[in-house]
């Protein structure tokens, strides 16, 4: 097989997702929001939704990680018509950077033009705490590759794509806005992205550090690339569910990442409900 055919099929095989998505759910969908480890609870509160499971989307892997349901969501909030991805897929699972970043291939197929990234995160800036939330500002692509690598699709996007602006501006300040109306306090920062999936050492958090990441965590960086790539607005927000390594005496378990995202899950869900009726684009 020829590489341009391969680049075809990905191409059409996003469209073909689409197209099945659309048959159970033919409203349009401008906006879309993937919820990372624990935060799945968003998406059970939309309104008229229909769900599919990943297993029903062709192309779609499988989610094998505890706190991710698994499930593409879409629905209603605050009047606009959203698809939530209930769980995602990360690198760590052995899954290549094309399946990792296939459901954003697809949602941009299905229209989406603004899509809300979250995730579970270790806190490395010192001044943050468990629990807090932080507005994703840039990141730092530490995860061993890059998901656009391989012939380039014109059709997606450039083969060179700019990064300087990966989470949209006026995004941020929506969020850093609506969290202020409801007098919660949202940080802002570097995320850095790893592969996992053992946590980091220390000494690795310490370099980190020194390198200018606020967050670290082990996904939505392909993600956002691919999402820059066809030209999709991004808004990241992540859930600093533990200190990252050596910041506190602690050891670090996934049974807190998960507990503390539920923890949190109430502000969160309030903050996502005021600020994805405000990210549509007009194009
Ligand atoms: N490190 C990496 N990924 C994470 C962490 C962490 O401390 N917490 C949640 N996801």
């Amino acid at each position: 097989m020829s590489e341009d055919s391969r680049v075809d099929i990905l191409y059409e095989r996003a469209e073909h997702a689409a197209r099945i998505i659309r048959a159970h759910y033919s409203d349009d969908v401008h906006t879309a929001i993937v919820l990372g480890s624990g935060l799945g609870a968003f998406a059970d509160e939309l309104e008229d939704a229909v769900a599919l499971h990943y297993g029903d989307i062709p192309g779609f892997a499988r989610s094998t990680v505890e706190g991710h349901a698994g499930r593409l969501v879409l629905g209603k909030t605050g009047g606009v018509n959203v698809a939530a991805m209930q769980g995602r897929f990360h690198y760590y699972e052995g899954y290549s950077f094309e399946e990792v970043t296939f459901p954003v291939r697809t949602l941009g197929a299905l229209g989406v033009r603004s899509l809300v990234l979250t995730n579970a995160a270790g806190g490395v800036n010192i001044a943050f705490d468990q629990g807090a939330l932080m507005i994703i500002s840039d990141h730092l692509n530490l995860i061993g590759g890059n998901p656009l690598r391989g012939a380039n699709d014109e059709r997606f996007g450039a083969r060179f794509p700019d990064m300087t602006e990966v989470y949209a501006r006026d995004f941020q300040e929506i969020a850093a806005e609506e969290g202020r109306e409801i007098e919660l306090e949202l940080r802002r920062g570097v995320y850095a992205a790893l592969p996992g999936p053992s946590y980091e050492t220390p000494a690795e958090i310490r370099m980190l550090r020194t390198l200018g990441a606020d967050a670290i965590g082990m996904s939505t960086v392909p993600e956002a690339i691919v999402a820059r790539h066809m030209g999709l607005k991004v808004l990241g927000i992540s859930c600093i569910t533990n200190m990252a390594a050596g910041v506190l005496e602690a050891p670090i378990n996934h049974a807190e990442v998960i507990e503390t995202g539920e923890r949190v899950r109430e502000k969160f869900t309030k903050l996502l409900r005021r600020v994805i009726p405000k990210l549509s684009v007009v194009a």
